[in-house]
């Protein structure tokens, strides 16, 4: 057949029309606004062409005069290859009616929802649109409705992606909200269930699009985003990057990427990092940097909760997830963000195979009567709970203190902790020595010459004969008190060690995590 030819004229002529003059449209309009077009963030994101585009000459249901204004819709769906592995897409396209969500846009997204669930992949949403399409009215809203249902059917199995790159706003947000990871690009990105105009109209409320739902807010604020960048094309490396430590679904194991780092490497330096005076802050990050493969942490929520650090790490090639303690913020106390971030994590975790390294030096739960009737009770609840019902490998290292609560709900051995390790800096007690003297010795804190002076001597005495790692060692709640320089070798062989651990949970419908 001639290309040239009769049969080939409209293919031409459509294939002129949507990858020719409405991509040059939409690069007028995105570039205008300092945003890439849909299409150019899936290039960006995908192996070299690897896209495979699917259903990109429907046309929206509202209109119903041919030709079509526009093809696909306002939004581009479709599969391709992340790091080789294959990964399903959609990509709204805020050029065409602003990205909104109509009957056939949402029946584009629900296709390649289903092909990822049926096929165990990845998927990866790129929102930038102004919710329900006002034009499509129920059926609109039907659309998102179809979507959340997939995102809830999905979660668990395989890994969800939402990168926010524009506008999501009314319906658009809950779909992210619903997936495992919500990445967003600062300046350029917001999420709000109601715009500014109607805080205003319903408040009386000034408040700019930043300020309401910004990347920064949510990433710092609300929780909402994990992943926050200047600019679109570090926001779609970091989701490639993430990928690279997860399965494609929760029956595979993450992928085992070569390091060169030696799995026999010693740090001395790892001996000094915790300072002698146990109310010395320090920088829990460059402890993980010195035990993990070169040093490459992907900390995620690093914003948020800055009392614990979370995110993915490689031990001799193989993925984890890491939990620590932050002592520089809040001392390291758990309160009810961090107990939330925590929690979270360890589940995603849990339910992708990823290992967990526990990193402890925690005082105890922030007390205060803001945390206490906001809910720390049941929002700590939230972090015994993950980690009990995780069946992953877990490993803990105590760091410094482990305190009370806080040293039960740190993965400790009797909640399900495989390995639990201290180092020799290890404070393990009921409750940290200040307190412990104020109870112990009330009466003759009273009536000591030198309250303050007594209080001192019995604390060092305290964390001398009773605030130790060896009565834990001794007693078993403890593997072994190590050494801190050879902390990375004992965490890759006991690893190792636990590679075939299977735990099989008793049948129920779902557990009752307190929400
Ligand atoms: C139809 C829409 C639209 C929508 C935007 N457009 N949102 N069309 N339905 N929801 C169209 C505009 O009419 C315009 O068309 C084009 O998209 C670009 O929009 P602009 O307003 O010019 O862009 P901008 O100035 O950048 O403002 C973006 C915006 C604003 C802030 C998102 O468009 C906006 O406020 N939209 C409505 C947001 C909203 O309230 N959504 C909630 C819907 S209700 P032309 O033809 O001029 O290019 C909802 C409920 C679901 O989602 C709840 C489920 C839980």
């Amino acid at each position: 057949m001639d290309i040239n030819g009769k049969y080939f004229k409209k293919f031409v002529d459509r294939n002129q029309k949507y990858y020719v003059e409405q991509s040059e449209r939409a690069k007028d309009k995105q570039h205008a606004k300092g945003k890439l077009t849909a299409r150019e963030r899936i290039d960006l994101l995908f192996d070299e062409n690897s896209f495979e585009e699917i259903d990109a000459f429907v046309i929206p249901a509202s209109i119903d005069s041919k030709p079509a204004k526009e093809y696909g819709d306002g939004v581009i769906i479709g599969h391709g290859r992340i790091s080789g592995r294959v990964v399903y897409v959609y990509s709204q396209d805020f050029s065409v009616m602003g990205g909104s969500l109509g009957a056939v846009h949402a029946e584009k997204i629900v296709k390649v929802q289903d092909l990822a669930l049926r096929t165990g992949a990845p998927i990866i949403g790129i929102i930038d649109s102004g919710g329900a399409r006002i034009q499509e009215g129920i059926a609109s809203l039907a659309g998102y409705a179809k979507i959340f249902y997939r995102n809830v059917r999905s979660s668990g199995i395989i890994p969800q992606i939402s990168v926010i790159m524009g506008p999501a706003a009314g319906g658009a947000v809950y779909s992210p909200a619903l997936t495992d990871f919500v990445f967003m690009t600062n300046k350029t990105s917001y999420m709000f269930v109601t715009g500014p105009n109607v805080v205003k109209e319903v408040l009386n409320e000034e408040v700019t699009f930043d300020e309401l739902g910004g990347a920064l807010v949510h990433s710092k604020k609300s929780g909402v985003s994990q992943m926050m960048y200047d600019d679109e094309e570090n926001t779609i490396l970091g989701v490639r990057k993430l990928l690279s430590f997860l399965p494609s679904n929760n029956l595979e194991n993450p992928p085992f990427i070569e390091t060169q780092d030696s799995p026999d490497r010693i740090e001395d330096k790892l001996r000094d990092i915790v300072p002698d005076d146990p109310n010395k802050p320090y920088d829990v990050k460059d402890i993980i940097k010195l035990l993990i493969d070169n040093g490459r942490f992907f900390e995620v929520a690093e914003n948020y909760a800055q009392n614990l650090v979370v995110g993915f790490a490689r031990l001799n090639n193989k993925a984890i997830g890491i939990l620590a303690n932050q002592p520089k913020v809040l001392a390291g106390t758990l309160d009810i963000d961090s107990s939330l971030k925590g929690s979270r994590f360890v589940r995603f975790c849990d339910a992708f195979n990823i290992p967990l390294l526990v990193l402890e030096d925690v005082p105890g739960f922030l007390p205060g009567v803001d945390q206490e009737h906001s809910g720390i009770i049941k929002h700590g609840a939230k972090l015994i709970y993950a980690f009990c019902e995780a069946t992953v490998p877990k490993i803990t290292v105590i760091l410094r203190k482990s305190y009370g609560g806080a040293y039960i709900v740190m993965n400790s051995k009797n909640i399900g902790g495989d390995f639990n390790f201290a180092w020799p800096s290890a404070e393990i007690a009921v409750m940290g020595p200040e307190a412990a003297v104020a109870v112990l010795y009330r009466k003759e804190l009273e009536s000591a010459k030198d309250p303050v002076i007594f209080k001192k001597e019995y604390a060092a005495k305290y964390r001398d004969e009773i605030a130790n790692p060896y009565i834990a060692d001794e007693k078993g709640f403890i593997d072994e008190v190590i050494d801190p320089a050879v902390t990375r070798k004992k965490l890759i062989t006991a690893f190792e060690a636990l590679e075939n651990k299977h735990l099989q949970m008793p049948e129920r419908k779902h557990g009752n995590i307190p929400l």
